[in-house]
């Protein structure tokens, strides 16, 4: 690609120059979001390098481990998302992007089990196919702030089976199954049976888990239920459940678990196990989810946003709800 006039000459470049050079030869982006982000990267990268004095030997292991990361990975083993998860980010880009304003229900990790291939059921239905797993009944409402309920929301919700490995872990798998998809009814209300949910360890036979040994971290996370919400006008919630008393509730491996989330499991009783049609004293499970705008969420998020860069000093400005360096 042939240069244009502007281009900056890079020649005899050091340790303390390399850093705005590259930011010069960069800052030809168009793109005025993409030139803040690798500038900010660039400048990030060769700070912690000049901290930390990085070794020839350790940054070939990184690179090394990236290469790994990328060599594991499949349509169904995310390797890049376990990393962001045990690193704290993906809880952090979540918590910046969907900031939830009080009484509502706080965000929780995706993690890497969610499908696209799970069947639309019924309100009141099975989606276990688990005859190990212990019958859980899972009796929920969606709502607004307000307390209004939020009728037609469509509802993801995913777990392991008994042995702790979610369907796509099964190399035999057929079909999905311990997930399907559910609509509220008109007063925000569905319900599901599904099984009481175990503690599992994420995938840690590639390069993320032997980074946890290296850090003397265990790889488990506390027996949870995912679900994930979206209806037009209001923001997406991907939460999840996890059960009160797991061991792992406090050291969960990618940081999902905040108070708000921990719930207590019941007993059926004959008259509940009656009206939906499921053994006495299996586990149940009762809880409201509060939604909130996407309005309000986009108005919440921006506010969050200046206030962040005005304690960080920053001379930015929002375009399109993200920050650009404010030249003007
Ligand atoms: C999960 O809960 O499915 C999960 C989340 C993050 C990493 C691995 C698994
Ligand atoms: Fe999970």
């Amino acid at each position: 690609m042939p240069t244009s006039g502007k281009t900056p000459v890079l020649l005899d470049l050091t340790i303390d120059n390399i850093t705005p050079n590259t930011n010069r030869i960069n800052a030809q982006c168009e793109d005025r979001r993409l030139k803040y982000l690798m500038e900010r990267l660039v400048t990030h990268l060769h700070d912690f390098a000049r901290e930390t004095r990085l070794s020839t030997e350790e940054w070939m292991a990184a690179l090394n481990f990236l290469v790994g990361c990328g060599q594991i990975s499949s349509d169904v083993r995310h390797e890049f998302i376990l990393l962001s998860d045990i690193l704290g980010l993906s809880l952090l880009v979540d918590s910046i992007n969907h900031p939830k304003p009080p009484a509502s229900t706080e965000g929780s990790v995706l993690g890497p089990f969610h499908t696209h291939d799970a069947p639309t059921l019924d309100i009141g239905s099975s989606m276990s196919s688990d005859p190990e797993g212990e019958p859980l009944l899972c009796i929920c409402t969606v709502k607004d702030t307000a307390g209004k309920p939020v009728a037609g929301v469509k509802i993801d919700i995913w777990e392991t089976d008994s042995s702790g490995h979610y369907d796509v872990q099964h190399s035999d798998r057929q079909e999905p199954s311990e997930r399907c998809v559910m609509i509220s009814d008109s007063e925000g209300r569905f319900w599901f049976k599904g099984i009481r949910p175990v503690s599992y360890p994420i995938p840690h036979d590639g390069p993320v888990g032997k980074l946890l040994e290296r850090l003397n971290r265990h790889c488990w996370r506390p027996a949870h239920l995912h679900f994930m919400f979206a209806k037009e006008g209001w923001d997406n919630l991907i939460t999840a459940l996890y059960m009160r008393g797991d061991p792992y509730e406090t050291s969960d491996a990618v940081f999902g678990v905040k108070k708000s989330l921990v719930v207590d499991l019941d007993k059926v009783d004959a008259a509940t196990a009656k009206e939906y049609e499921i053994k006495e004293g299996s586990w149940l499970l009762k809880h409201d989810f509060v939604l909130v705008t996407k309005e309000e969420t986009e108005q919440l998020r921006d506010k969050n946003a200046v206030d962040a860069l005005k304690k960080l000093g920053l001379q930015l400005k929002l375009v399109d709800h993200l920050p650009v360096p404010d030249l003007d």
